[in-house]
């Protein structure tokens, strides 16, 4: 038992040497757990909301880019956006060949300088913008027209986005469609580039849902 004000000197030094025990085991401890936490591996955490895969680049042949275009009757009055550009071809096309202004946006600084090489090359600098950034961070908005040729699961994910566009604006998509949305109308064409046959699906917004029965 101990007491305040104890003189015996063998529990005296008893009760120091378990005072200076305890403290150290203390301290110990305090350096071990915070050895711990600096020398664990950071925890990881897998993104949210973007479970998307990289897309890359394989641009769709000319003839094709003219289907595209034709099938959206664009024209002077249209604002074109291509998600994901590429080399720019087909902002490109839809100013020269369709007097349309056109927006290119690409995420791989490569591809954009491609493009602003491209645009540059045919003189529609007045007509087209080239952004670097992701295309889900863009503000389609402004878009009459949107193309894109990306995969299965990027489109899926873009429906979103899509379905606040404005009523009236036209959709194309080279190879992929949308699950579950009905496309107006479906072309299949030969290209005399690639010697094969691509098919390119045509939207109007609002989307026409596929019924799930
Ligand atoms: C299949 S290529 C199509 C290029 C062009 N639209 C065409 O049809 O010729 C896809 C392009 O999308 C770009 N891309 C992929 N994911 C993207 C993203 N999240 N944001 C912006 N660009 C992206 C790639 O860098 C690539 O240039």
């Amino acid at each position: 038992m101990e007491l305040a004000g104890d003189k015996n000197p063998v529990r005296k030094w008893w009760r120091s040497a378990g005072l200076a025990l305890l403290g150290l085991l203390i301290a110990c401890g305090v350096g071990v757990g915070t050895w711990c936490v600096l020398s664990a591996p950071p925890s990881y955490s897998p993104p949210q909301n973007r479970p998307i895969p990289d897309v890359p680049f394989v641009p769709t042949p000319h003839d094709i880019v003219m289907e595209m275009l034709k099938l959206a009757e664009v024209g002077p009055n249209d604002v074109v956006y291509d998600l994901g550009c590429g080399d720019g071809r087909i902002v490109v096309a839809a100013a020269k060949h369709f007097g349309a202004k056109a927006v290119g946006v690409d995420k791989n600084p490569q591809r954009v300088a491609e493009s602003l090489e491209n645009v540059k090359k045919n003189g529609v600098q007045d007509k087209v913008t080239i952004i670097q950034d992701d295309l889900f961070n863009i503000d389609l908005s402004p878009a009459t027209v949107i193309t894109m040729y990306l995969l299965p699961s990027v489109n899926n994910a873009l429906l979103p986005k899509l379905e606040k566009l404005k009523p009236g604006t036209r959709i194309v998509s080279h190879d992929f469609d949308i699950d579950g949305v009905r496309p107006k109308k479906v072309l299949r064409v030969q290209s005399s580039e690639s010697h094969r046959e691509h098919t390119i699906y045509f939207w109007v917004v609002p989307f026409e849902k596929e019924s799930t029965r």
